[in-house]
């Protein structure tokens, strides 16, 4: 079973960018956990970044047939964007949204997410375990039993 791991603006700049909401960890200390997590359930992963939008696009439609689900914290262009929804939906590759920060008690428009109708489910509000969350819910949506 292999999973993609998308990242999306600016979590480049985990470690620094405000970490009293986003922690200390880096981007690089986040995927380190995310693959020994995957060595633990058994499956292999692959974690990319982007700062933009269309190329986000591609790595989604790109996974049809590499990959069987997505885990992807969309982050800004989750308030916005209607072409990854649009891309999700093409794919139609099991999905979950994850954040670090809890996105409903922050600014209002960051309440709104253009991703997590089409999603799974959403996880948010657990650092830099939202991440490894997300990665054992898909997991288990793919083993079609509870997460564990
Ligand atoms: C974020 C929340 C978004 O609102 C924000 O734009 C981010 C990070 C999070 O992980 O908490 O860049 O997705």
């Amino acid at each position: 079973m292999k999973i993609l791991v998308l990242h999306g603006p600016n979590l480049n700049l985990l470690g620094t960018r405000e970490p009293g909401l986003y922690g200390r960890e880096t981007l690089k200390d986040i995927n380190e956990a995310i693959g020994k997590l995957a060595g633990e359930l058994g499956v292999s992963v692959e974690c990319r970044q982007s700062n933009m939008e269309g190329e986000l696009v591609t790595w989604i439609q790109e996974a049809v047939g590499h990959y069987q689900g997505v885990v992807m914290n969309p982050a800004a262009y989750t308030h916005t964007s209607v072409a990854l929804r649009d891309a999700v939906l093409a794919v139609g590759i099991p999905f979950i949204e994850v954040h670090l920060s809890n996105i409903h008690t922050r600014e209002s428009f960051r309440r709104r997410s253009f991703l997590a109708p089409v999603a799974v489910g959403q996880i948010s509000g657990f650092g830099m375990t939202s991440y490894l969350l997300g990665l054992r819910a898909v997991v288990a949506v793919l083993q079609q039993k509870p997460a564990r």
